[in-house]
């Protein structure tokens, strides 16, 4: 179907004044010559079929402008009415698409998308700080719970060292949460990685492994690595954040005596990292909000995450402009596949 093209709104006016005034000037004049010839009317008195032409046009005219301009007005009043509730912060606000002219459907469009984002904006603040309170209040009593224990003084010497042992591990939870929030709010505000370096990426993965040892070898976790040298440019301490966050998950959601396979590739100006693990794995809906910040399945927490590392390793992979994909089945084990444009300096 042939599509008619828009009418700019300067051109829609003209042609519906036009239009109004054809019709409200035209149509008693044509009544009249209509009744005239017909032989309703004899002997026509000019002053009187004067003054009724003019009376009919006006109110004819009036009456099509009214409900003309009802129909072009009422996107704008209605912009007017959803403009002003924007204002005052309710942007449960929608405006429906109607309108002659693309100029007025266009900013409907636009009024429309603003108040979406708005929203979304609204809601992601309103999230983020309940969930940012919610992380740090609960290692925060932890410690006052455990520090108060420790205040008695009939306390055996075992009980003692749990309590301590306890409030070092919720003060590196806290340490850590503040460090990734920290982070994630740099990387959020950065559109270009600086600070950009020739480094062994093979050698960066393996020392990543090694300082997991202790994690990964009391599980009984084997580990399958098969990687080539690759010499990468990138900044160095970002990218490392990658392979920790997503090696630490993997030994994390793994069960004892697990099996994890790190894979590293480089071909053609492209590097390509398989981190795969036989754990818990994930279902499609847990695998749809992973890279939200503060998503952890498991709401309980007892994974001692908050929710943060796969945020904050998408935030770095899409700097440097590769992608991340992920497979995963639930009791069978999950797959992250890292692609990274590898372009040396020249
Ligand atoms: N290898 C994995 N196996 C199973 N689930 C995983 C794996 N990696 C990530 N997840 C899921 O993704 C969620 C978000 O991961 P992440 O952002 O690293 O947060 P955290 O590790 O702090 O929980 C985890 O809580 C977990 O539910
Ligand atoms: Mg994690």
């Amino acid at each position: 179907m042939k599509k008619i093209p828009d009418l700019k709104l300067s051109v829609l006016f003209i042609l519906l004044i036009f239009i109004i005034q054809s019709i409200s000037s035209s149509v008693f004049p044509l009544i009249t010559i209509i009744a005239i010839n017909l032989g309703y009317i004899k002997n026509p008195n000019p002053v009187i079929m004067l003054i009724f032409i003019l009376i009919t046009s006006i109110v004819i005219g009036v009456i099509l402008a009214k409900i003309i301009s009802k129909r072009v007005l009422k996107p704008i009043t209605d912009l007017n009415e959803a403009t002003k509730k924007v204002a005052k912060g309710d942007f449960n606000v929608q405006i429906e698409e109607i309108g002659i002219g693309k100029e007025i459907k266009e900013m409907i469009h636009s009024f429309n998308i603003m108040a979406k984002e708005l929203k979304n904006i609204e809601t992601f603040r309103n999230d983020f700080i309940s969930n940012v309170s919610h992380e740090f209040k609960t290692p925060l009593s932890a410690i006052e719970g455990y520090a108060t224990l420790l205040q008695d003084d009939s306390i055996s010497k075992s009980e003692r060292d749990n309590y301590i042992e306890r409030i070092i591990s919720s003060s590196k939870r806290l340490s850590t949460l503040s460090g990734n929030i920290l982070m994630i709010s740099k990387l959020e505000n950065q559109e270009i990685v600086l600070d950009k370096r020739m480094f062994s990426l093979d050698e960066q993965i393996r020392s990543c492994i090694l300082s997991l040892e202790h994690i990964w070898s009391e599980k009984n976790i084997s580990l399958d690595i098969d990687m080539d040298n690759v010499i990468f440019y990138g900044n160095k301490s970002m990218i490392s954040h990658i392979w920790f966050n997503i090696i630490s998950n993997a030994i994390k959601f793994t069960p004892n005596g697990g099996l994890i396979s790190v894979k590293l590739k480089n071909e053609n100006d492209l590097v390509t990292v398989v981190i795969s693990d036989t754990g818990i794995g994930m279902s499609e809906e847990i695998k749809n909000h992973i890279f939200e910040k503060f998503y952890c399945a498991d709401k309980s927490r007892t994974n001692s995450g908050n929710g943060l590392g796969l945020t904050l390793v998408k935030r770095v992979i899409e700097l440097c402009d590769g992608t991340i994909e992920v497979e995963s089945q639930k009791n069978i084990g999950t797959k992250f596949i890292v692609k990274l444009p590898n372009v040396a300096k020249t």
